[in-house]
């Protein structure tokens, strides 16, 4: 079989004024170069589509692990692919599954470093697309102990999906989650173990945080920040652990570029409950990846965990992806499968 010799690729076209959508993204089919001595040419089955991406076109952040995205620039993000092309004398084999960090677009050439192949026996390759992120704060950040009570914020997205789950198979007792949306919070329950999901929008979220959790909460990974961070705060209770994931709440802000987010903490409750409010972020854990990859092998193996996501099929439709997690119209982690 001939090697392809194009490349679908999705730029960004213009900034966006606000958050991204469709019309801010182009689709060009572009020169796909043979591979070189140690280069690998891979065609890709499936991309993660994630908020990152919106603070990263918006110009926002400071500190970020990656370089902002400006126009004429390809998106990019965690990737599943298959090797179509490999040099004879390096570990991958046409057929072999890899993972790597540049989706959003249909085929790539690269050197053989940039991919990780895949485990010929990880039980749910497309799995390997999910963020450490949740596992992490739990483990790392919030040091997470048996029998504690644990609030996720976001907790029907790509990362609280997971978390919920995570933090019962790591012996929480009670696990909380937050959804804006009243049917994905049925689904938290029914589907992910979460013992309550709460709602926002419906009442206080103190009023539903001391109904659910009467003694406080001992953990919180929080993923949204704003009120719901000014709302967890208050409902922790001595000793705590404050877990910041994320800031949807901001980054997600269409009035601002999305790399700010702050929020309302009571000073005094950290003071005197010794809370512990601390920031996550994959950089300062090299060695998380493949230790979440692990866990994560044996508990899809084991039944006892399930990779929640919303699936869009076809690279054309993935700005319309992007814009359906401003629109909350997801579940789970969302993937573009080709
Ligand atoms: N620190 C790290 O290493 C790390 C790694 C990965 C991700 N993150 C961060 O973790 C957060 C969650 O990531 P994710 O991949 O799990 O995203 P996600 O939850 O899949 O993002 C989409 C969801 O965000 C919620 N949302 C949309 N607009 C919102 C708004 N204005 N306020 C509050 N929520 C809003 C919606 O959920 P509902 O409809 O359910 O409300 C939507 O379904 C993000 O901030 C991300 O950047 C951090």
């Amino acid at each position: 079989m001939p090697l392809p010799t194009t490349a679908r690729v999705v730029r960004l076209a213009t900034r966006p004024d606000g958050l991204p959508a469709p019309e801010h993204f182009a689709l060009a089919e572009e020169p796909l170069p043979a591979p070189g001595p140690g280069e690998v040419l891979v065609r890709n089955k499936a991309f993660l589509v994630f908020p990152g991406l919106r603070t990263l076109i918006g110009g926002g952040g400071t500190g970020l692990p990656v370089p902002h995205i400006a126009p004429g620039d390809a998106l990019f993000g965690p990737a599943l692919g298959e090797v179509l092309a490999a040099p004879a004398d390096g570990p991958l084999r046409p057929g072999d599954l890899v993972t790597h960090l540049s989706g959003w677009r249909d085929r790539l050439v690269a050197d053989a470093a940039h991919f990780s192949p895949v485990p010929a026996d990880f039980p749910d390759p497309l799995a390997l697309l999910s963020s450490p992120a949740g596992y992490g704060g739990l483990t790392r950040t919030a040091g997470l102990r048996p029998g504690d009570v644990v609030l996720v914020t976001g907790a029907a997205g790509g990362v609280g999906s997971l978390a919920g789950q995570i933090a019962r198979l790591l012996g929480a007792g009670r696990v909380i989650g937050t959804t804006r949306s009243p049917a994905k919070a049925k689904r938290l329950t029914a589907e992910l173990g979460y013992d309550a999901a709460l709602v926002p929008g419906e009442r206080p979220l103190a009023e539903q945080l001391a109904e659910a959790a009467p003694d406080g909460v001992d953990v919180v990974l929080d993923l949204v920040g704003g009120d719901q961070l000014t709302a967890a705060v208050n409902a922790a209770r001595r000793g705590a652990r404050i877990a910041v994931v994320g800031a949807l709440a901001g980054q997600l802000d269409p009035t601002t570029p999305g790399g700010d987010a702050p929020v309302v903490i009571d000073a005094f409750r950290v003071c005197t409950l010794g809370l512990t409010l601390r920031g996550f972020t994959g950089v300062d854990h090299p060695e998380l990846n493949a230790e979440w990859q692990e866990h994560l092998a044996g508990w899809l193996r084991a039944g006892e965990i399930t990779f929640p996501l919303t699936s869009v099929t076809g690279i054309d439709q993935a700005p319309h992806a992007l814009v359906r997690l401003f629109t909350g119209d997801t579940f789970g982690a969302t993937v573009v499968e080709l």
